[in-house]
């Protein structure tokens, strides 16, 4: 008697096939069918669900990322914050049914040892999407890095994306006397002051931001949440009160155009104001994720935050998305649905 063997079975896996100049190209980002093999001991096979995509991402593409994560090799899988579900499991830890976080994005199936997974709990939020989330950079950035105080005036900039949409918010919560969002649109703006509760928002691109920051803010600033660097860094810096405290997050200036960003500008004024500038990175911060976690939750659940997120659907249309996300396109975290 002849068995049939069972049929291979294949998903779409993304790879860097160039590192773009600039933004990405179309084909600097390759998307191919591959063989998925099952799990050998020790090992499990998950389907991606949901993959974040992080402006970071342009960063690891790069020859050198000057990011504490490991760039992206060309012709080797991509890798990105995603979640999924166990499949098949060779290891006692995990269970098919199993819901996982882990780094292993970019593909439909990941297979790799138990370790690389993480499990979360199915039933924390209404989507699994939302493991995926950036409240726990917006959260430690506030009260970790500025030491958010209550009645302190904050401002966020790209506060309608990602983590700004969730610090602005989180600001408030944590006591903040006024809150300030920029962002690059009139629909996100008035996003931002409607749905989202910011006291006062602007269009960076509606003139010097130095203006724009001194209409909403005419007390001065005393906690900025820097997504982007560029100007907006230059005049809060401008804007900051004494002993201000500004949280360096991201550099989305730089990671949208490609070029460098010639920083924070003259000195004098955090010598003069005695300024504190602090980068971080959340992973430094990760002790803090199950406080966090349960603030977090209950938030939403009694209705008290409002999280954005944009949901672009199947691998292929990954890559676009990646250079729509910097160029302002969406709102909220934006995370790819896998699969079918
Ligand atoms: N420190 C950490 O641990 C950590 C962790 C994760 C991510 N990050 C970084 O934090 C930053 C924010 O991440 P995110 O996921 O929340 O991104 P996001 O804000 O959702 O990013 C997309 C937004 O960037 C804005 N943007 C693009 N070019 C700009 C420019 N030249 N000037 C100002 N804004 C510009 C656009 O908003 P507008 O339409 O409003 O211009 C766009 O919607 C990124 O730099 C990311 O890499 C840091």
């Amino acid at each position: 008697m002849t068995t049939t063997p069972a049929p291979v079975r294949r998903g779409l896996q993304a790879r860097l096939a160039a590192r773009p100049q600039g933004l990405p190209a179309p084909g600097d980002i390759e998307i191919t069918e591959v063989a998925v093999p099952d799990p050998a001991p020790g090992e499990v096979l998950v389907r991606n669900l949901f993959l974040s995509l992080d402006p970071g991402m342009l960063l690891l593409m790069a020859e050198e990322p000057r990011v504490p994560s490991p760039r992206y090799e060309i012709g080797a899988p991509m890798h990105g914050d995603a979640v999924g579900e166990v499949l098949v499991s060779a290891h006692p830890g995990l269970a098919p049914g199993d819901l996982v976080a882990h780094r292993l994005g970019w593909r439909e199936y990941a297979v790799a040892g138990a370790g690389e997974f993480r499990r979360v709990d199915r039933d924390a939020y209404p989507s699994p999407s939302l493991h995926l989330g950036f409240g726990l950079v917006a959260y430690v950035g506030l009260v970790e890095v500025a030491g958010l105080r209550p009645g302190d005036t904050v401002f966020v900039s790209s506060a309608a994306g990602a983590i700004g949409s969730l610090a602005g918010q989180i600001a408030r919560l944590k006591g903040a006397g006024r809150v300030i969002g920029s962002a690059g649109s009139a629909a996100k703006v008035a996003r931002l002051t409607g749905r989202l509760g910011f006291d006062a928002a602007f269009d960076h691109h509606d003139g010097p931001v130095l203006d724009r920051l001194r209409e909403a803010a005419p007390d001065g600033i005393d906690v900025y949440f820097d997504n982007t660097g560029g100007e907006q860094l230059r005049a809060a810096i401008e804007v900051m009160n004494e002993h201000g405290r500004i949280a360096l997050c991201g550099a989305l200036h730089r990671q949208s155009t490609g070029r460098p960003d010639p920083g924070p500008g003259d000195p004098l004024p955090v010598v003069a104001k005695r300024l504190t500038l602090r980068g971080f990175t959340v992973r430094e911060h990760l002790h803090k994720a199950a406080e966090f976690g349960a603030q977090f939750r209950g938030w939403l659940r009694d209705g008290s935050i409002v999280y954005d997120e944009t949901v672009i659907d199947g691998l292929v249309n990954a890559p676009a998305a990646l250079t729509d996300l910097v160029r302002g396109r969406y709102t909220g975290k934006t995370v790819v649905r896998l699969g079918g």
